[in-house]
């Protein structure tokens, strides 16, 4: 068996997960979470981070964070992970797929228009296999239609368009830290935006929706659990602090084989 990707974890994840165990510090607050999420957030050229269980609730997150609902459409790229589906489904709003173009199998820019209806609130094109979509007649269309663009960047950490990180281009990023992406930790997602507003709704949507008063179980709207570890946040902070290394080393393998 020829595996995709496997992890390579080192002394700093040991060393911080231990750090978790010794301090007790085991659940969704702590250090490691706040710190992960700021520093990828600005990785990304972002402001806000909000740190999830996986890549596919990152994606339902950021859906329901900008308001996608029963009877909207999202346009998708046909070629992807049924996660990206699946998380616009969630909404109970409908997928709305464009071709894969031949040379990046990315979804194919000069498509998109015409599958735009009075229904559609966002697009999300997929950077597939971390080749970044062709973002400028994205956002442009996008900005004519008055569109969310949500970027299902989970397989492109550290991707660059235009000098831009993939993730950091449109409203909102969406990244998965599953076992064989370019950082991992073991499990977990996040959501990156410079969007102040959205990431409120984030934060509060992703902890159940409590309420910032002293009253906490008032709930403001039906929310979702999908925090984070310190544990896994931990992994992520002592991979994210050689992200760089792991890139280049995942382009030495794609450079010595073709
Ligand atoms: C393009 C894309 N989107 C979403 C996901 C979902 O991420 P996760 O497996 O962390 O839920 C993946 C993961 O493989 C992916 O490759």
């Amino acid at each position: 068996m020829i595996p995709v990707c496997v992890p390579l974890l080192g002394e700093k994840e040991l060393e911080y997960v231990t750090d978790c165990l010794k301090t007790n510090w085991i659940s969704s607050k702590g250090k490691y979470v706040e710190e992960f999420e700021d520093r990828f957030a600005k990785y990304c050229g972002c402001n806000y981070g909000i740190s999830t269980t996986s890549g596919t609730t990152a994606l339902h997150l950021a859906l329901a964070s900008i308001g996608v609902k029963e009877g909207d459409e999202v346009i998708i790229p046909a070629f992807t992970i049924i996660s990206t589906a699946f998380a616009i489904v969630y909404c109970g709003a409908k997928p709305v797929l464009v071709d894969a173009e031949p040379e990046t199998w990315n979804i194919d820019v000069n498509k998109i228009e015409e599958k735009i209806t009075d229904k559609t609130k966002a697009i999300m094109p997929v950077h597939i296999y971390g080749h970044p979509c062709d973002m400028d007649p994205i956002m442009k269309i996008a900005k004519e239609h008055d569109l969310y663009v949500v970027e299902d960047a989970a397989e492109a950490h550290g991707a660059e368009y235009k000098g831009k990180k993939a993730g950091g281009i449109g409203h909102l990023g969406c990244f998965s830290f599953y076992a064989n992406k370019i950082i991992t930790m073991g499990e977990g997602g996040i959501v990156v935006t410079n969007d102040e507003e959205i990431a409120e709704r984030a934060k509060s949507l992703k902890d159940l929706c409590f309420p910032k008063s002293k009253r906490i179980y008032l709930h403001s709207d039906v929310g979702y659990n999908y925090r984070l570890t310190n544990i896994q946040a931990a992994i992520g902070l002592a991979q994210l602090e050689r992200i760089d290394e792991l890139a280049e080393m995942r382009m030495l393998i794609y450079t010595t084989n073709i």
